[in-house]
């Protein structure tokens, strides 16, 4: 395995050659000179080589014609839902994000599901992992199956925190089941997200939400008639409430993970969701979501205190005395070491 550093300009690269939506403009804004190019050369080649193992193994034809970076990952994630026919599609790609693409899939037209929306994660290898470690604080690594490994000792936790590629792989996997089963939990409990679909070891299914013309835009990129801004607001605050009386706090609320279709919201993006009771920076963390929500709609001139919100929910579904916390965190396994990667 190669050191850290070579990761970081692997995922640097991979970001300009994977990334379906990343314009030749902002891949060339986004281009930092590197100290090494021989392992740009390596990790573009690595990419390559991804990319014909899967199209040899064919047998999965889309209709969106994937470039020939993106090919392999996304065909090698989505083949093990098009071979239980749970989709029978790729129709066009939504958006690239920083942690993973979204594509918009056809499914059969039998099943009642309509277009699905499959997120497909960056390969583990590529993934930016700076900030991961404060989110999973607090939380025990996922299997594939969803199910907590249990707790330390387990040898799969060894492996994360020994930072094998077993480990990686396992982490990877964890933090993709994380959003799904907040999906599914938070679907069945009445909340505006997506119905969640199935999932697999890079990719999950669920609802798309949008038309054959356009996916859904986000909050940010739509303007709000006046008379939908403190309705709007209302819900965004009942989905966090909601979610804290399942244990949940989304850890990256704002405009830009928050569709708008047809005067509806939808909430999306859960995979660093944390426990208020768990993680011990779980307060600052739901402080800042409610702010940056607080944020966007003071923009239309809706006055609400965050610091009021938050003491209130804190109150309500936070709320542990110092010495919870600190028992807390002596039963909850902490994150893996990532210190040689967070730093900048
Ligand atoms: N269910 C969905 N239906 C329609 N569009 C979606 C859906 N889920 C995600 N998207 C689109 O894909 C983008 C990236 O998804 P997101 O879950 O926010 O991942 P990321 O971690 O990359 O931000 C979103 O901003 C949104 O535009
Ligand atoms: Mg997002």
């Amino acid at each position: 395995m190669g050191n850290v550093n070579t990761y970081l300009n692997d995922f640097d690269d991979f970001d300009e050659l994977y990334n379906p939506a990343r314009t030749d403009r902002q891949a060339r804004r986004k281009r930092k000179p590197r100290a090494n190019p021989r392992e740009r050369k390596a990790g573009r080649q690595a990419a390559a080589e991804v990319a014909d193992l899967a199209a040899l193994e064919g047998g999965f034809e889309t209709t969106y014609r994937p470039s020939r970076y993106e090919e392999g990952w996304l065909l090698q994630s989505l083949r093990p839902f098009y071979a239980m026919a749970l989709i029978t599609d790729v129709l066009a790609v939504v958006k690239g994000g920083k942690e993973a693409s979204v594509y918009r899939c056809a499914t059969q037209p039998d099943s009642g599901l309509g277009e699905v929306a499959a997120k497909v994660y960056r390969p583990r290898m590529f993934r930016n992992l700076r900030k991961d470690h404060v989110y999973r604080q607090g939380r025990e690594v996922l299997t594939p199956e969803g199910r907590p490994v249990g707790l330390k000792g387990d040898r799969i936790v060894h492996a994360i925190e020994k930072k094998s590629a077993f480990g990686q792989k396992a982490a990877h996997t964890s933090w993709l089941m994380y959003e799904y089963t907040t999906l599914q939990t938070l679907h069945a409990a009445g909340a505006a997200v997506p119905q969640p679909v199935a999932s697999n070891e890079n990719a999950i299914l669920m609802g798309y939400v949008g038309d054959g013309r356009m996916p859904a835009p986000t909050l940010h990129e739509v303007t709000l008639e006046p008379e939908e801004v403190a309705p709007l607001f209302d819900e965004v605050l009942r989905n966090i409430d909601l979610m804290l009386q399942h244990g949940i706090i989304h850890g990256d609320l704002s405009a830009f993970n928050i569709l708008y279709w047809a005067g509806e919201i939808t909430l999306i993006d859960f995979p660093q969701v944390v426990n208020p009771r768990h993680n011990e920076q779980a307060y600052t963390i739901l402080g800042r979501d409610i702010t940056r929500i607080c944020e966007y709609f003071a923009g239309y001139g809706l006055r609400r205190d965050p610091a009021a919100l938050l003491e209130r929910l804190w109150r309500r579904y936070g709320g542990q005395t110092p010495q919870e916390r600190q028992l807390d965190a002596a039963r909850f396994l902490p994150g893996p070491d990532d210190d040689d990667i967070d730093e900048d």
